[in-house]
């Protein structure tokens, strides 16, 4: 998958050089691009904003800097590839498990991050007539800008790419995956501080385990997230 990300702070992607986003790079499932938006700003100070239009608090992107950097990177897409544009944004709708799973069988996607109190309505406006674009939010709560949310979505969708995460039987009973929290788990050593592991996980009875398993995500939904299960 091509993941390009726009944005005024590239250092912050530095962080999916790590661990498995960094391996899924190295190996080929990743290709992820990042462009300083300022570079698309031909002005002497490379200014990226200006103040509202109508009056009120803060800065707005302006949207020449925008269109040349997204220009550029459909521009170079592959033919056949109909990039998806996401912009992260606290009004937009919201990302979920089925959202990434959705997401993870993209060629191309493109992250736009917007800063201060957003980017000009009209480069959605423009993009939405040219191809397919998206406003998502991670959350009901507003990040400063929309790096740590396009961090958050590219490592929910990159870990469901076929062959990031080595076995995909992991997947399969995380958190969500079911519409259900997951159950706790335990390692070794079998008692700890004169805490014990359930009994149950020690029989070798799978059948058994499955089943406490299950109950232990049907309580926990029902308990910390009841309108997952519709209560
Ligand atoms: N930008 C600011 N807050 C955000 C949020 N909650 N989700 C996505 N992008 C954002």
């Amino acid at each position: 998958m091509r993941i390009d990300v726009v944005t005024i702070f590239p250092g912050y992607f530095d962080a999916l050089e790590l661990s498995l986003m960094g391996k899924a790079r190295d190996r080929g499932f990743i290709d992820l691009r990042v462009h300083d938006l300022r570079d698309s700003a031909h002005d002497k100070h490379r200014t990226v904003d200006d103040t509202p239009t109508g009056g009120g608090a803060g800065m707005v992107m302006k949207p020449e800097p925008w269109s040349v950097a997204l220009d550029g990177i459909l521009g170079d897409a592959q033919a056949d590839a109909d990039p998806l544009i996401i912009f992260p944004s606290p009004a937009g709708e919201v990302f979920t498990q089925s959202m990434a799973r959705e997401l993870s069988s993209e060629s191309h996607l493109i992250f736009g991050c917007g800063r201060y109190e957003g980017i000009d309505q009209r480069v959605f406006d423009e993009y939405s007539e040219r191809g397919r674009v998206r406003l998502v939010s991670i959350g009901d709560y507003v990040l400063n800008g929309g790096e740590v949310a396009s961090i958050a979505m590219i490592e929910a969708i990159g870990r469901l790419i076929p062959g990031v995460v080595g076995n995909p039987e992991s997947l399969v009973e995380e958190s969500h995956e079911d519409g259900l929290l997951e159950y706790p788990s335990y390692t070794k050593p079998a008692e700890w501080r004169g805490r014990r592991v359930p009994d149950v996980l020690l029989s070798g009875n799978h059948a058994a385990i499955s089943a406490w398993r299950h109950e232990q995500s049907v309580e926990r939904t029902r308990r910390v997230r009841p309108e997952l299960l519709g209560d």
